[in-house]
């Protein structure tokens, strides 16, 4: 439908094992799970592609023999959730970090917007990547649930604008296209104007 991010032609790149920059050994951190294998011709081997369940409940050889244990990411606070599955979605920015925040492709690192909510910095570490994603099935992409999240907080919102038939991310979580066929929910969750998407009003 149209070219992969960073891809200059349809004929796709050609990534170097031994690129100084290691582009493509930072590709299998995030898309793949354990530790990587030097194969004939140099090609990288990863030991389970995609993002398997030692990629958040850690090394899991000791539980599966022994019943050790293991991580259990429910019993993380939702600065240490930000941390875990920003590992590979972004984490947020750390104290003086200057964020291009007109910046769409920016969009896509949700843990760092989430993280400038007021939603997220004022209900006491009640919110987290989990109140509204479950960790092992597909993405929702029905409004309903995140409606009803919402609503768990905000039982009675203050609304001058008619918001009636609409959910409630679609006018506070606005849809972010960066390019063609690609979109992100902007996870800074707040009020926006004026079809100006990428940054809330700031409010008192
Ligand atoms: C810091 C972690 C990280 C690195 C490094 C990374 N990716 Fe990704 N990639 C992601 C995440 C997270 C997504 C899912 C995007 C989303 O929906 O938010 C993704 C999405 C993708 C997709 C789309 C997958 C789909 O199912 O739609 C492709 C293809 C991809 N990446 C390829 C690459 C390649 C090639 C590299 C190396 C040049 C790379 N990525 C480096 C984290 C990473
Ligand atoms: C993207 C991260 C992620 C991956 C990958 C993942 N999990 Fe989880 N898992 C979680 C989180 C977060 C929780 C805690 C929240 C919950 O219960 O849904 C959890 C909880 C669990 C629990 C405990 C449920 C409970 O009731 O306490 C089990 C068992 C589990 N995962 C097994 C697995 C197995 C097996 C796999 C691989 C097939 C896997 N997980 C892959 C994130 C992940
Ligand atoms: C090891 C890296 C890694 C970790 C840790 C991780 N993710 Fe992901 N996540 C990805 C990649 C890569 C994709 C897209 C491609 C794929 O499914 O392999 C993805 C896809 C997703 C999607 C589906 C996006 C879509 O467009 O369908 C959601 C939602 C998601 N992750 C949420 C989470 C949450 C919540 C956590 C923490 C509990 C988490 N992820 C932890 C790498 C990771
Ligand atoms: C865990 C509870 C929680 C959840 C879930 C939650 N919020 Fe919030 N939200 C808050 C708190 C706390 C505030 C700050 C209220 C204040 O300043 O008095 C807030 C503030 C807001 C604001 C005002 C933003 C601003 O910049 O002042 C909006 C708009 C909002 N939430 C919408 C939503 C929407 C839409 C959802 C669902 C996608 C949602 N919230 C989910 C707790 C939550
Ligand atoms: C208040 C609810 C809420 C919270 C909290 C939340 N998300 Fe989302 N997320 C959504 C909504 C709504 C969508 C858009 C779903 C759709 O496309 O229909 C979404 C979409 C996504 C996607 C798909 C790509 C995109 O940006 O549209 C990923 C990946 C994702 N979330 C990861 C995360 C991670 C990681 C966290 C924790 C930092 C998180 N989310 C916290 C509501 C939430
Ligand atoms: C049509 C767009 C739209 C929809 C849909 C919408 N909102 Fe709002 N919301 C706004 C606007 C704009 C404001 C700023 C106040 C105003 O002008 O009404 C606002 C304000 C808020 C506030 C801050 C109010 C305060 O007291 O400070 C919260 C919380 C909120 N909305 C939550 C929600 C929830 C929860 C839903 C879904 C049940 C929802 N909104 C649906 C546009 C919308």
């Amino acid at each position: 439908m149209a070219l992969t991010p960073g891809h200059r032609s349809p004929a796709g790149e050609r990534y170097r094992t031994f690129d100084p920059g290691a582009a493509i050994l930072r590709c299998f951190q995030c898309h793949s799970t354990g530790p990587l294998r030097l194969a004939a011709g140099f090609r990288i081997e990863p030991s389970e592609p995609g993002v398997q369940c030692e990629a958040c409940h850690g090394p899991g050889a000791e539980h599966a023999s022994s019943l050790k244990s293991i991580r259990n990411p429910k019993r993380l606070s939702a600065n240490e959730i930000n941390d875990l599955c920003g590992a590979c979605h972004r984490k947020p920015a750390a104290a003086g970090d200057d964020t291009d925040w007109t910046n769409p492709w920016n969009t896509r690192h949700q843990p760092l917007y989430l993280a400038e909510s007021a939603c997220f910095r004022k209900s006491k570490g009640k919110l987290s990547c989990l109140t509204c994603h479950a960790a092992h099935t597909p993405l929702d992409r029905s409004a309903a649930g995140y409606d009803r999240t919402c609503s768990g907080c905000h039982a009675r919102p203050r609304h001058r604008t008619a918001v009636t038939g609409r959910a409630c991310a679609a006018c506070h979580m606005p849809v972010v296209e960066p390019q063609a066929n690609l979109r992100f929910a902007n996870h800074w969750i707040g009020v926006y104007t004026g079809g100006k998407p990428l940054r809330p009003i700031a409010r008192p």
